[in-house]
């Protein structure tokens, strides 16, 4: 059964308001205009931007407050499914680690908020913290509207490095997000979910992407308010977590976790799991032109002149020749 316990991004982020939601259910206009809101986006200032400037820091935090999306987590529509597609559903095996997932963010966001001087970047820090727990009510509505059987979620523990954990969040969530993307757009073009599935989960879609995009430039900018010591001992860290993640990845992929135990459900699914969105044989070459595609699209309505992501569409880019080499001779040896 699912958690449900409070969690209240303004007791553990001082100074910083939720922001106040409509009441009642919105009509398709208002709908409409929050979705173009939230995926279209320029500063008002025309100039070029340098990254860790004042400019720069501004344009990120507006970026963020104005692409915010209202949606109510309590008034989302739960379609009702036939037999196949609820089995579908339940059966897919990402419900335990996106609700966990969802649970540490928030928290990990939160906790680095706090530490933060600035207080227009410990408001937007604070606002993706808030946003993490609205994925987590999402899900957790999904999951008591159609019986989705969950493990126990472990007790979130408050970080004892907030930035080491704010950190592995953010890259974490480029990694995953990247990947989530071209799933989600395969999952929407197989037909086999029902189209208002799709719709009620889009939006948390384009919230990750505003997630990363707001992450990216985070980093350039609190990079560039480092001194020379501390930029290093940064840079170190920075390289730490990436070869956690990896490490967390191929245990992850081995189906084991920390503790040796074996894991039915893990982050894994990406390449593995692509098959239960689709009934097309898809290769892992396709798989990924369509993540990369995604991801361009989705942040295409954002300014140009904010940072995107880049090293997950970087490493896709570099493999693809290598996966399209290997599949070619694959099929030459096959047919
Ligand atoms: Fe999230
Ligand atoms: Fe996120």
């Amino acid at each position: 059964m699912l958690q449900q316990e409070a969690f209240d991004t303004e007791t553990l982020v001082p100074g910083y308001r939720e922001p106040v939601l409509p009441t009642g259910e919105p009509d398709a206009a208002t709908v409409a205009a929050s979705e173009t809101r939230t995926r279209q986006w320029s500063g008002r200032a025309r100039e070029r931007i340098k990254y860790g400037s004042d400019l720069h820091k501004q344009m990120m935090c507006e970026m963020f407050a104005e692409t915010f999306n209202p949606y109510r987590p309590s008034v989302l529509k739960w379609p009702t499914l036939d037999e196949a597609a609820l089995h579908r559903i339940t059966s897919l095996p990402i419900w335990d680690i996106a609700v966990q997932t969802e649970g540490k963010a928030r928290l990990r966001m939160a906790a680095y908020a706090r530490t933060v001087a600035d207080p227009e970047i410990r408001n937007a820090l604070a606002q993706n913290a808030w946003e993490e727990n609205r994925h987590k009510e999402v899900l957790s509505k999904m999951v008591q509207h159609y019986g989705i059987p969950l493990v126990p979620e472990p007790a979130y523990e408050y970080p004892k490095d907030p930035e080491w954990a704010y950190l592995v969040t953010g890259y974490s969530e480029c990694i995953d997000s990247f990947f989530a993307f071209g799933l989600f757009k395969v999952a929407h073009d197989s037909g086999l979910f029902p189209p208002e599935l799709i719709d009620t989960f889009e939006p948390v879609m384009q919230e990750e992407c505003r997630h990363i995009l707001l992450f990216a430039n985070w980093v350039a900018w609190h990079r560039a308010q480092l001194g020379l010591f501390r930029r290093i001992a940064f840079e170190f860290k920075v390289f730490r977590v990436w070869c956690f993640l990896g490490l967390e990845r191929m245990e992850l992929a081995k189906g084991l976790d920390a503790n040796g135990n074996e894991h039915a459900q893990d982050n894994n699914f990406t390449v593995t799991g692509a098959q239960s969105v689709t009934e097309q044989e898809l290769s892992v070459a396709a798989l990924m032109t369509c993540c990369l595609r995604e991801n361009d699209r989705r942040f295409s309505g954002y300014d140009e002149r904010l940072l995107r992501p880049t090293t997950m569409p970087f490493l896709v880019r570099c493999a693809l020749p290598v996966l399209k080499f290997f599949e070619r001779r694959k099929q030459r040896r096959t047919g």
